[in-house]
């Protein structure tokens, strides 16, 4: 997927002391051999108590409740070495000119409006 290619390209550019590792609850095939990948639902990985100078999500946001994320959040911050980064990624919520037939295209832009919500949540957790 899309995330674990990026991570896989940093390790190659930058060889982190530890490889990389991505989750995702689902199981992902042809993982690059850079990094390790994790069949491991986000909240329940991050419980444990290992400490990341990154902690990338990307395109993940919209399938948690505003409670849940909120608790993604405040681990991922746990889980961070001094000067740790959260790095979120979304889709542009306005003109992001993604095709898409009708029915679609209302659906996406349901889930587009809820994503504002959750950017503010997003931006009211790391600003504490
Ligand atoms: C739109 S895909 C994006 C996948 C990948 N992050 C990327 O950017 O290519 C969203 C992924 O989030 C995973 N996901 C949803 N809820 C999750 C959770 N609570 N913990 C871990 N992964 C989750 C889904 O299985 C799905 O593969």
């Amino acid at each position: 997927m899309e995330e674990q290619k990026i991570i896989s390209a940093l390790q190659k550019k930058y060889k982190f002391k530890n490889k990389p590792t991505g989750i995702d609850i689902i199981a992902n095939k042809d993982v690059k051999k850079n990094i390790v990948f994790k069949k491991i639902e986000a909240l329940k990985y991050l419980k444990k108590q290992k400490k990341y100078d990154l902690i990338l999500i990307k395109q993940t946001i919209h399938f948690f409740t505003k409670t849940n994320l909120n608790h993604l959040l405040n681990l991922s911050k746990k889980r961070l070495n001094p000067k740790g980064k959260i790095l979120i990624f979304s889709l542009k919520t306005k003109n992001n000119k993604i095709p898409c037939f009708k029915k679609m295209r209302k659906n996406l832009e349901k889930s587009l409006k809820r994503d504002e919500v959750l950017f503010k949540i997003i931006k009211k957790n790391l600003k504490k």
